[in-house]
């Protein structure tokens, strides 16, 4: 097999985006626009991967920097030719194939690019152009073909007549050549055209003219070829890559009820079975495993979930793991560094941090617990809270196995309330409960006899009417 190398061109002003970001670092799926080429250019098992960036755009360099992706800088925009010799030095030491990708197009597939190279290879081309046809080939690079139907050159649509721009097969801007004739060749691109640039697209003509043979082969389908120039582009774009994702997440086993409105970062893993219904949001390293359902509006951000896990509607839960079996919500809010043990139970309103339910723990009705252990098959009674906060520091609480928290218990934090102790409802607990004991701290109760009727009549008097006394005032 012949040596590849990938060149990404990410550099250019991008003014389009209106945006004081790097075009190509915006987010698609979870992902900077970028990441895909690159991942993709790694599919087809490229030997080398470039990126092309401007000498300013700082953002882009400390991302390439952290994903380890070799860059090759462009002090001034001067045209996607001479982006590409920027790079000549950077692959001085490669001989092969050049394949010229662009950051700005993120949903090409690997099975796109390597059909193109096979169609290359095939036909032993010097140069190879991705084209497409769009149902509106807008401000892309039409391709002239002559009357056999070999391309004679591309043409940019502001340098175009009139009938060359109604031409409906475009430049997709993915172009492949070999490296010494690249390189070469470059040095004879001119910039007398319309933008003033140095246009890589001239590399067609020159082909020619040397008598090399030059492949022109049609991508499909053209959508995944789209470039990302506005933020209109950005979210259409985003939405073909959800409906990707979610298709194949179908076709991998799971049910996803409706894949245009579930969002699904790219790389999170559901397993066999399990359902994703519509508008949830399953982000980062968030993992899922077999026969869970995921109801609407839940929010996962890198959690792992183990396998038979329901997690109920508009549940938010964030950094944390969910062992098997467990149910979580409605209205949950699961927050970082929490872990629900095997069949625990976290119901509506309650929100965790930094909280283990150890298993079969139950907190099912309005409660915090913050910095918690809690023991397993402890049963955490609604309006449960653990002070853990005192303005400057966090403190820990720690509840043994089998304890019953009566409802409305504040636990002053640091506490610790040991194995099968049973805390009376609305108690503030401030020391520390033995195994087995029984804790109360509360007032103990008045009632005094006859007092709710005398105030009521008082009060029917002077202020209020009844009913009754309504309608007998109207009659
Ligand atoms: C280019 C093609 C056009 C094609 C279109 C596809 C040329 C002359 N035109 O036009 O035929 O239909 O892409 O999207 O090649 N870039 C640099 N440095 C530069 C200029 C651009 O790195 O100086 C990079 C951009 O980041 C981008 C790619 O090259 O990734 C394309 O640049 P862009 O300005 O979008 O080119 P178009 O005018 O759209
Ligand atoms: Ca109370």
């Amino acid at each position: 097999m012949k040596r590849l190398a990938a060149l990404i061109l990410a550099a250019g002003k991008s003014t389009r985006m209106k945006s004081s970001r790097s075009k190509v670092l915006h987010n698609i799926s979870g992902h900077p626009v970028i990441s895909y080429p690159i991942e993709t250019a790694r599919a087809i098992k490229a030997n080398d991967i470039v990126v092309v960036r401007g000498a300013d755009q700082s953002d882009l360099k400390d991302y390439l920097n952290r994903a380890g992706v070799a860059q090759a800088v462009q002090k001034d925009a001067l045209g996607t030719a001479h982006a590409v010799q920027s790079a000549e030095r950077t692959l001085a030491h490669f001989e092969g194939q050049v394949l010229i990708l662009c950051g700005d197009v993120p949903l090409v597939r690997a099975e796109t690019l390597r059909s193109f190279l096979a169609e290359m290879n095939r036909t032993r081309a010097t140069l190879g152009v991705l084209t497409m046809e769009p149902n509106e080939p807008g401000s892309y690079g039409r391709i002239v073909r002559d009357l056999d139907g070999r391309i004679v050159r591309i043409i940019e649509a502001r340098d175009a007549s009139d009938e060359e721009r109604n031409i409906r097969e475009v430049n997709s801007g993915i172009i492949c050549a070999e490296s010494g004739w690249l390189f070469k060749s470059l040095r004879k691109i001119k910039n007398d055209n319309a933008k003033s640039e140095y246009y890589l697209t001239d590399l067609v003509g020159i082909a020619l003219n040397e008598g090399e043979s030059v492949a022109a082969y049609v991508g499909r389908p053209a959508e995944e070829l789209m470039g990302i120039n506005t933020r209109v582009d950005l979210a259409r774009a985003a939405e073909l890559m959800r409906e990707r994702i979610n298709k194949d997440h179908a076709l991998d086993g799971a049910g996803i009820v409706d894949y245009r409105h579930t969002y699904i970062d790219y790389g999170v893993r559901i397993g066999q079975d399990s359902t994703v219904m519509p508008f949830s949001f399953l982000l980062g390293s968030t993992r899922i495993g077999r026969d869970c359902v995921i109801e609407n509006g839940v929010v996962l951000r890198d959690a792992v979930v183990g396998d038979g896990v329901h997690i109920k509607a508009h549940s938010v839960i964030e950094e944390s793991r969910i062992a098997d079996g467990a149910i979580v919500g409605p209205f949950a809010r699961v927050r970082p560094g929490s872990k629900i043990g095997r069949a625990a139970r976290v119901g509506n309103f309650v929100e965790l941090k930094k909280c283990e339910m150890k298993e079969g723990a139950k907190a099912n009705h309005l409660t915090y617990l913050g910095d918690t252990t809690v023991g397993a098959r402890t049963n955490v009674g609604c309006g449960t809270i653990t002070c853990n906060y005192d303005g400057f520091s966090k403190y820990k609480t720690i509840i043994g196995d089998e304890v019953f928290i009566g409802s409305d218990t504040q636990l002053v934090a640091p506490v610790r309330v040991g194995r099968g102790a049973v805390i009376g409802a609305g108690s503030t607990i401030t020391k520390d409960v033995p195994s087995d004991a029984l804790a109360l701290s509360r007032v103990e109760q008045a009632n005094v006899q006859g007092w709710a009727a005398k105030y009521r009549k008082q009060n029917s008097k002077s202020k209020t009417l009844n009913p009754k006394q309504i309608r007998n005032s109207k009659s």
